[in-house]
């Protein structure tokens, strides 16, 4: 018998995973990075098949869970919502009905959360969360993988986030707030995070959105961007980029930072807007193991919640 919705593990959004969940998934992912580069194998999804549902554009998402999936002996399987009956109309509901019968696991990308809970809900099988409007869960795994190996804790270190209050923001607020970070946002007062988000993480630990940059990144210990204009507001980029003309990494916001910060980066990145060249490309090997780390990140996250 299939588990039910409540107990089976799904990434759905962060602020459904508990902190020492949040750990677990982290020294695995520390622990599948050391295999990998000591060509020890780890298949312990060995015959599992992997759904990677795509209704938006992806490079890292995409290819790191493919690989991924190889890498722990199971198979992926993309599934590009042009193809589906999905993108037809068939509901999600159908959809994640089907699906449960062939997969041991999904993995979507979609414009509504709404979608991704409502997979979980109607589906059998495990669901991970590759990105919606509202959040980017995968993401921020890796990122605070990255910070904790650049310095070396998580606890009582300050992230900084500056630009649109959207999906990386919403994660990196809940991901820092639930390993005990500081987080500062920096954002327009148009453009600020999910105000449940904001309510939550102010009760639970050291919050603070501003509209000043400088503030935000004072002492700060990772200093993180993300695009202006994401997936879906396309044709808004124009507007976009007056509305977020203050809000960009550059060498004004990184003195105010800790001189040891990191800066991170989702990707992919539009220079001399959310963040100069020069900063990004000093800071490139930061940024680059950042992308690496989805890819081990990822792979634990598929093991704790289907093995
Ligand atoms: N950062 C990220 O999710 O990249 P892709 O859109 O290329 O998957
Ligand atoms: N905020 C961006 C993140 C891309 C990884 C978007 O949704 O397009």
């Amino acid at each position: 018998m299939p588990l039910p919705f409540e107990t089976m593990k799904h990434l759905l959004k962060l602020s459904d995973w508990s902190t020492d969940e949040i750990y677990e998934a982290l020294d695995l992912a520390d622990r599948l990075k050391r295999e990998k580069k000591n060509g020890i194998p780890h298949r312990l999804l060995e015959g599992k098949t992997l759904g990677m549902i795509f209704e938006k554009s992806s490079t890292r998402t995409r290819v790191s869970f493919e690989v991924g999936i190889h890498d722990l002996g199971g198979a992926g399987l993309f599934l590009s919502s042009r193809d589906l009956q999905i993108g037809r109309g068939e509901p999600v509901e159908d959809t994640a009905r089907v699906l449960s019968r062939y997969l041991d696991g999904i993995m979507i990308r979609t414009f509504a959360q709404a979608e991704v809970e409502a997979l979980a809900r109607y589906g059998s099988i495990p669901i991970i969360n590759g990105l919606t409007d509202y959040c980017h869960p995968c993401q921020v795994m890796a990122d605070l993988q990255t910070i904790r190996e650049y310095k070396g804790s998580l606890n009582g270190r300050k992230l900084c986030f500056i630009g649109d209050g959207n999906n990386m923001a919403n994660s990196l607020i809940v991901g820092g707030i639930k390993t005990g970070m500081k987080v500062a946002v920096a954002c327009p007062s148009s453009n600020k995070p999910d105000s449940e988000i904001m309510k939550w993480a102010a009760e639970n630990g050291d919050f603070t959105c501003t509209e000043d940059v400088l503030e935000a990144a004072s002492d700060a210990d990772a200093v993180y961007t993300d695009v202006w204009a994401s997936m879906g507001q396309e044709s808004e980029a124009e507007e976009r980029k007056a509305i977020f003309a203050g809000y960009q990494v550059n060498d004004k916001v990184m003195a105010a930072a800790h001189r040891d910060a990191l800066v991170l980066h989702c990707l992919p990145a539009h220079r001399g807007e959310e963040i100069t060249a020069e900063i990004f490309e000093a800071h490139a090997q930061q940024i680059f193991d950042e992308a690496e780390n989805r890819l081990h990140a990822q792979k634990a996250i598929m093991v704790l919640c289907m093995a």
